[in-house]
C-alpha cells in the first residue's frame, strides 16, 4: 500500500529560523534588536502553550519578546489602552494579540488598532487589503504564509494547480485563497473554497490537486474524499474526548492521519507540520517589521 510522504514542519520552520539569524545580526550591528510584545486575554490554556513557543522562539533567536497577560474580565478599553502604549513603544516592532479573545471585546477594533506597521500578524484591514490586491509590502497572515512556504520547499508545484480550501475563516482559509490564486512563480493556482453550506464537499475535494484542510471539524477529511497521490495539508487542531488518553481526551487534525496517509502523495504531519511554521513566519513579519523601522528596504 502506498505512503504518503510526510512534509516536515519543524525542519523547514528550522531552516527558516537558520536564514533569519544573519538578518538578526545584520540589525544589532546598527543596534536594533527586533523586539515582539505578546498579549493573552484570559486563561485559555491552548494560548498560553502557543505563547510559550512562541516567546521560546524568540528567546533563541534573539528577539525581544514581552507578554502582557490581562485577566478574562478585561474591557475593551483596557485592552485598547494597553495596545496604544505598545504602538508608540520603540523597542517594540511587532504586536501579536492571541486568539481566541473574550467575547466583551470587539476582534476588528483589536486587528484595527494595532497600527499596521507593527501588525505581524497580518490581520490589520490594511494588511488583509494589501494581501488581496497582491501588494507584497504588507504583512501576510502567518498560517497560509507558512502553508505557502511549506509547500514550496517541499517541491510542490502550485502553478495550475486545484486547489480545495476546506473553511473561510478570517485567519486561514480566506487569506489563504487569497495567497495561493494571486498571480505570481509560487502562485498562480485554481482555488475553490468549501465552507459549511457548499454542496458536496467530497465531489470538491477529489478533484483537489493539494487539499488544504482548515474546518475546524476532527478528522473531517477521509480518505475516499482525497485524490491519490493529492497533497494534504492539515490546519487543524482539535480535541476529542478518548478514555484511553491520558486525561481523557487528544488532540486530532482536521484530517484522518492514519487512513489519508494511504492515498495521499504528501501530508503534514499534526503536531510537526503547519504549528512550527506559523510561528517561523512570525519571526520573520518581525524581523521585517525591525528592518524597514531603521530603512532596511523590503527583500
Ligand atoms: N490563535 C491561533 N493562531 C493564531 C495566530 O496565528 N495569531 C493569533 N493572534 N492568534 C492565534
Amino acid at each position: 500500500m502506498p505512503v504518503a510522504d510526510l512534509i516536515d514542519g519543524r525542519a523547514i520552520a528550522a531552516q527558516l529560523e537558520d536564514e533569519l539569524a544573519w538578518r538578526i545580526a545584520a540589525l544589532k550591528t546598527r543596534g536594533v534588536q527586533p523586539g515582539l510584545a505578546f498579549v493573552r486575554v484570559g486563561e485559555d490554556e491552548a494560548s498560553r502553550v502557543y505563547v510559550g513557543r512562541k516567546e521560546k522562539t524568540c528567546d533563541r533567536l534573539g528577539i525581544f519578546s514581552k507578554t502582557h497577560v490581562l485577566s478574562g474580565e478585561t474591557s475593551q478599553a483596557e485592552l485598547l489602552a494597553l495596545l496604544a502604549r505598545l504602538n508608540s513603544d520603540p523597542r517594540l516592532h511587532g504586536i501579536l494579540v492571541q486568539t481566541p479573545i473574550p467575547p466583551q471585546i470587539h476582534p476588528g477594533l483589536v486587528a484595527e488598532t494595532v497600527l499596521p506597521e507593527k501588525d505581524v500578524d497580518g490581520f490589520h484591514p490594511v494588511n488583509v487589503g494589501k494581501l488581496l490586491l497582491g501588494d507584497l509590502s504588507g504583512f501576510a497572515s502567518c498560517t497560509p504564509a507558512g502553508i505557502c512556504e511549506l509547500l514550496v520547499r517541499s517541491g510542490v508545484k502550485i502553478p495550475g494547480a486545484e486547489v480545495v480550501v476546506l473553511g473561510r475563516g478570517n485567519l486561514v482559509g480566506k487569506p489563504m485563497a487569497a495567497m495561493l490564486c494571486q498571480k505570481g512563480r509560487h502562485a498562480n493556482a485554481t482555488v475553490t473554497i468549501c465552507h459549511s453550506a457548499t454542496r458536496d464537499i467530497k465531489a470538491h475535494c477529489r478533484r483537489a490537486d493539494i487539499l488544504i484542510a482548515a474546518i475546524g471539524v476532527a478528522e473531517f477529511v477521509k480518505a475516499d474524499m482525497v485524490k491519490p497521490g493529492a497533497v494534504v495539508v492539515d490546519v487543524g487542531v482539535n480535541r476529542i474526548h478518548d478514555p484511553a488518553a491520558k486525561g481523557g481526551s487528544r488532540l486530532v487534525g482536521d484530517v484522518d492521519f492514519a487512513r489519508v496517509r494511504a492515498v495521499a502523495g504528501k501530508l503534514t504531519p499534526n503536531p510537526g507540520g503547519v504549528g512550527p511554521m506559523t510561528i517561523a513566519m512570525l519571526m520573520g513579519n518581525t524581523v521585517r517589521a525591525a528592518e524597514l523601522a531603521v530603512g532596511i528596504p523590503y527583500s
